[in-house]
């Protein structure tokens, strides 16, 4: 008997080897290769397809009607309809990334029940009893809705087949990690079955038109748990992130095939489920305390410009190596930092122990962050405190320059929205603003001018 063609691949990043070993080439994982089946029947990929087929019929491109914009339906979050473009495709897919906790379960079934107001909505959960859903449903406001139905299920094929019978406007799946497809023997969360459960769901919504939502776990370095081939199947990916236990937590499009990435929609959790948060800087600075350490950064979320709090704290090493921790702002960053206010300032940090918090919950990726940090920094551990009325954004070199910084207007308006006179930023900032801006030219005339007071 000629033994079945297997192939091993990746669970992280869906690279696939021909032979086993026990680190992934591509992305680097240890003990990631799983066996899969390789479906060729032993023809060289040459061979088939050569006769078979027939020529495609095309069309202009111009010719094709398009009711796109009016076809897609609103979510019932102003915010969410615009990182998905305009509202929910139908017969698209999107896939909702997230840490456990965040509020996944939580936001669909707020969706659902908004937008069961106008058309039948299924809920299916693979996680969650009957009773525990409708136990979270009464908590959240305005979710009783006879058109929102709900199921437990964990098999692909009986949720594939509830999605063509097209009863639905909406399908939501939590999650794709729970269910397995009977064909596939491998246990559910594997490789071969969320790729292939994912597959058929894709399938059922496209022939069917109807939009599908479905839930997906992250593990702790916030990839998406199972194979990344998933995100390349599906419509939409948005990744729903912040801090579990209160804060901001913010929904992002990771990719979107009908709309832009650059959007963002911000949320905060009460006991009555997710609300959105319309005016995110006022609520970041309500509770701030202006003392050494605190410095206002104007940064960019997406296209949004929000003014949240830096908060730094340093201290005497106690121990032989000083501790930099960081939360909301890379490390590695961070450390770099420390290195060139070291080097160009002449500051000394050697000997101390050096806390970074963006207050908030939020994670900075602005590049413009680092300015307000080298001064939160240089603030707390001069004890002397920034000017109240005054926001910090820009770029730091590891020449000690300050570099400009894009969408400078932006994120001068949100500051004079709020009440702030003046900004710390490039000399760049500065053109077509005037005096609203206080250039700086490198990190140690801003330190000198504006902290050592
Ligand atoms: P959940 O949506 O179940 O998270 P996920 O599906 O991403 O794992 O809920 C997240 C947390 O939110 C949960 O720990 C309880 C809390 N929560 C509230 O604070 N208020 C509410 O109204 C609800 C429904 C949940
Ligand atoms: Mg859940």
């Amino acid at each position: 008997m000629v033994k079945a063609k297997t192939k091993f691949v990746c669970s992280n990043c869906g690279a696939s080897y021909s032979k086993w070993s026990g680190k992934c080439a591509e992305c680097g994982q240890w003990n990631t290769l799983l066996e899969q089946m390789v479906e060729d029947s032993g023809k060289s990929a040459v061979a088939l397809g050569v006769k078979s087929g027939k020529q495609l019929k095309t069309q202009s491109i111009n010719s094709i009607e398009s009711s796109e914009r009016s076809a897609r339906f609103k979510t019932g979050f102003s915010q969410l309809d615009e990182v998905l473009g305009g509202g929910i495709l139908p017969a698209s897919v999107s896939l909702l990334a997230g840490q456990p906790g965040i509020g996944k379960s939580t936001i669909l079934l707020q969706l659902a029940s908004n937008i069961a107001k106008d058309a039948p909505v299924l809920y299916i959960s693979g996680e969650e009893s009957a009773a525990q859903v409708k136990l979270r449903a009464k908590r959240l406001a305005n979710s009783h809705s006879e058109n929102l139905n709900f199921a437990s299920s964990t098999s692909a094929n009986d949720i594939a087949a509830t999605i063509r019978s097209q009863q639905y406007k909406l399908v939501i799946v939590d999650s794709i990690q729970t269910l397995s497809l009977e064909e596939v023997s491998s246990a559910p969360g594997s490789v071969s079955q969320v790729t292939n459960s994912g597959n058929v769901l894709i399938r059922a919504a496209k022939s069917s038109d109807t939009a599908v939502m479905i839930v997906g776990h992250v593990t702790k370095d916030g990839t998406l748990a199972g194979p990344k081939v998933l995100e390349h199947l599906v419509d939409v990916v948005l990744n729903f992130e912040g801090d579990r236990y209160g804060g901001f937590k913010t929904l992002r499009a990771v990719k979107n095939r009908f709309g832009s990435t650059n959007d963002i929609a911000i949320f905060e959790m009460d006991n009555e489920g997710l609300k959105p948060v319309l005016n995110p800087s006022q609520a970041l600075l309500a509770e701030r305390l202006n003392t050494d350490g605190s410095i206002v950064l104007a940064t960019i979320e997406g296209t949004r410009p929000i003014l949240v709090e830096i908060q730094a704290l340093v201290n005497t090493t106690s121990f032989g190596y000083p501790k930099r921790t960081a939360s909301g702002f890379d490390l590695n960053r961070l450390n770099l930092l420390v290195a060139v206010l070291q080097q160009r300032t002449k500051l000394n940090l050697a000997d101390k122990d050096i806390y970074v918090n963006v207050v908030g919950g939020l994670k900075l990726q602005d590049p413009a962050a680092d300015l307000a940090v080298c001064m939160a920094i240089a603030s707390a551990a001069s004890g002397r405190k920034l000017d109240d009325h005054l926001i910090v954004f820009g770029e730091v070199g590891l020449g000690g320059e300050i570099r400009s910084a894009h969408s400078s207007e932006r994120r001068i308006s949100e500051a004079k929205k709020l009440g702030f006179t003046a900004a710390i930023a490039p000399k760049t900032a500065a053109k077509g603003i005037g005096k609203f801006v206080l250039p700086v030219a490198d990190l140690r005339s801003a330190l000198i001018k504006y902290i050592n007071k």
